[in-house]
């Protein structure tokens, strides 16, 4: 059974996990499933924007301790932290804008999860914080670099130093989220902020979004290369050059016509 579900309802993907009893917290094979969700999206072009949530109580409460505290340090490090980046990467690096419906308390992996997002509404009673090296271990899941680079680094010495877990309303001061509604409100406002998002071009949102996540450091290499290699396939070349490589022939590309 999925613990990551997609749903597509007109262009709007909603992307949500399924662990409600373990507050949606993530193990190996849920990571997995995201990363799986995210090249899904990323296929499928009636999808023009993202909604993120998580069933029941909690958006997430992070890694899932049980699953990682059985790791040994080498699989640690070598599996759980660089999978986890991977899937959240592709959760980042997503072509349409996606919406964190934080419903419920986001903390360690689920504030990870959430900063991957490109607009976060959290309701007034949830909690935001990096529980991580209360229990020893470091925010693994970029949680120190992404969050870092999105939120500032005192806002995340504040929350992985000292422990500070933060409301709703001091999230959104500190620019953790963007938006605070009243409980019961936030999938009903991320579903308005979507519409907002299919009024405007589809092409013009994602490349504007792969330009900011390339001003972010985010994902320089990729845009460059997607950005030329779309209008490089656009050309007049690429056919030429395809057509002589099937004719066994020199490609002629008329370099007198300028
Ligand atoms: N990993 C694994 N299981 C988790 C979990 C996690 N990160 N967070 C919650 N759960 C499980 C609990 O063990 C419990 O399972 P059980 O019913 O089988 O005992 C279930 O989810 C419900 O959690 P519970 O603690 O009973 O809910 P609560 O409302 O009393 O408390 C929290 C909510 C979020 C404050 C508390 O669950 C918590 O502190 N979780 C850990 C958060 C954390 O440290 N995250 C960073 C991990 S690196």
């Amino acid at each position: 059974m999925s613990r990551i579900d997609l749903r597509v309802e007109g262009n709007v993907g909603y992307l949500r996990l399924n662990r409600p009893d373990k507050l949606n917290a993530l193990d190996a094979a849920m990571v997995g499933e995201l990363a799986f969700r995210c090249r899904e999206i990323e296929r499928d072009d009636s999808i023009h924007v993202v909604i993120l949530s998580g069933e029941g109580k909690a958006f997430c409460a992070g890694g899932d301790i049980e699953a990682w505290a059985e790791e040994s340090p080498e699989a640690f490090g070598r599996f759980w932290v660089r999978e986890g980046h991977a899937a959240f990467d592709a959760l980042a690096r997503l072509r349409q804008p996606v919406i964190a419906v934080l419903d419920g308390h986001a903390l360690g992996g689920g504030l990870e999860l959430a900063t991957c997002a490109d607009y976060r509404i959290a309701e007034t009673h949830i909690k935001i914080g990096q529980p991580e090296t209360g229990l020893g271990i470091i925010p693994g899941w970029s949680g120190t670099q992404r969050a870092v680079r999105r939120f500032g680094a005192q806002t995340v010495r504040r929350m992985a130093l000292f422990g500070e877990v933060f409301s709703a309303e001091e999230a959104a001061s500190l620019g953790l989220v963007d938006m605070v509604v009243e409980v019961g409100a936030a999938m009903a406002a991320a579903n308005g902020l979507a519409k907002s998002v299919l009024q405007r071009g589809p092409r013009a949102t994602e490349l504007a979004k792969m330009m900011i996540n390339a001003a972010e450091g985010e994902e320089r290499e990729r845009v460059i290369e997607a950005l030329a290699g779309t209008l490089a396939a656009g050309s007049d070349d690429l056919d030429e050059g395809i057509a002589a490589f099937r004719e066994k022939r020199k490609p002629d590309f008329g370099k007198d016509k300028g």
